[in-house]
């Protein structure tokens, strides 16, 4: 039996200046570029094993074996890999994600940035990262980024060799952290590829967020290169707000805000004012994420405290990139 093995860990993403909508779904070209931190908190590991007695692409999350309707981007990933490097067998993934069984965070892009590192790591060299970056951004457009740590910047591009992500400031350089405010740790009701195609094709706000954005992207640049936290904040806030008056302008119009999520704005909005500085995002979901520097976790977490669970709060810092080896 001829089997090839690989192994990748990757760290899942939270963006700063937000990815919504896509101008090609079957390559994941999205219509804006996208700035993000990557978590050392939340990550996934995942084993490929190449072997040409397989017959077909076996994929276990968590020791569970996941249905094959439900394998389209991994199959999609994993053909992509092969193709680059002429193999035709099939594979088993054996995937396993740490994230706190309280954090009600996505999973998908440290997922399919552990499938891709995962694979190319069994078949071939895993050097070219940007390369790497451009395999995971097919399985999930988010995952493009979880390739590097510290502030990801993913350059839209045109086609598939121009659509990648690079880092912009190392994990260590940045002082940026995030409180998660854990408000419902279902899955989410209407998923982020859903809910972007339907904003964009739907929303008359929609061209007006992509330039925005884009536009946003240089500033974000210059202000995590000069770890310009307020900046930094304001800048993602702004996105935020940005993303979700897309869905709530789209067409039967949406939210993924639930009652709680507009209280946590408001006691980020009342502790900003009260002077300690810090400022929220959202993704597709209610959650609430608080971006404090170190110096304010401490203080963010106990302000929070008096208004959800503990077990609702969960702290996460800068993460490193993806890594082929267990330690
Ligand atoms: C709101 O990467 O999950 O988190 O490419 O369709 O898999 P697909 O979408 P996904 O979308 C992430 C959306 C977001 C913003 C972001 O991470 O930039």
């Amino acid at each position: 039996m001829n089997e090839k093995h690989g192994f990748a860990r990757a760290h899942t993403n939270i963006a700063l200046l937000k990815y919504w909508g896509k101008i090609n779904s079957d390559l994941i070209l999205p219509a804006n570029d996208s700035i993000s931190l990557t978590l050392d908190k939340f990550y996934t590991d995942t084993e490929v094993t190449f072997s040409d007695e397989y017959t077909s692409n076996l994929f276990y999350l968590n020791h569970q074996l996941i249905d094959v309707k439900k394998m389209q981007r991994i199959n999609r990933v994993l053909e992509a890999v092969k193709s680059e490097f002429g193999y035709q067998g099939f594979a088993k993934i054996e995937s396993e994600n740490h994230v706190p069984t309280a954090a009600g965070l996505a999973s998908s892009a440290s997922g399919m940035a552990a499938l891709a590192g995962a694979a190319v790591s069994a078949l071939g060299s895993h050097t070219d990262l940007t390369n790497l970056s451009r395999l995971a951004r097919l399985g999930s457009g988010s995952a493009s980024r979880s390739v590097f740590g510290g502030i990801v910047h993913w350059h839209r591009g045109y086609d598939h060799q121009s659509s990648f992500a690079e880092q912009i400031v190392s994990e260590d350089q940045i002082d940026l952290n995030m409180v998660t405010i854990v408000i419902d740790r279902r899955q989410k009701k209407v998923k982020s590829t859903l809910g972007m195609q339907h904003t964009a094709s739907t929303s008359p706000f929609y061209p007006a967020w992509v330039e925005a954005t884009n536009q946003a992207i240089p500033e974000m640049i210059s202000a995590v290169q000069n770890n310009d936290f307020t900046k930094i904040g304001e800048l993602a806030e702004h996105s935020a707000a940005m993303m979700h008056a897309t869905t709530l302008s789209s067409k039967p119009a949406f939210t993924y805000f639930a009652p709680e999520t507009i209280q946590a704005i408001k006691l980020v909005e009342q502790l900003r004012e009260s002077g300690i500085e810090c400022y929220y995002t959202i993704d597709a979901g209610p959650n609430v994420k608080v971006l404090c520097q170190s110096k304010n976790i401490t203080r963010v977490k106990r302000f929070f405290a008096s208004y959800f669970d503990q077990d609702q709060l969960v702290v996460a810092k800068p993460g490193s990139g993806i890594k082929f080896t267990k330690n």
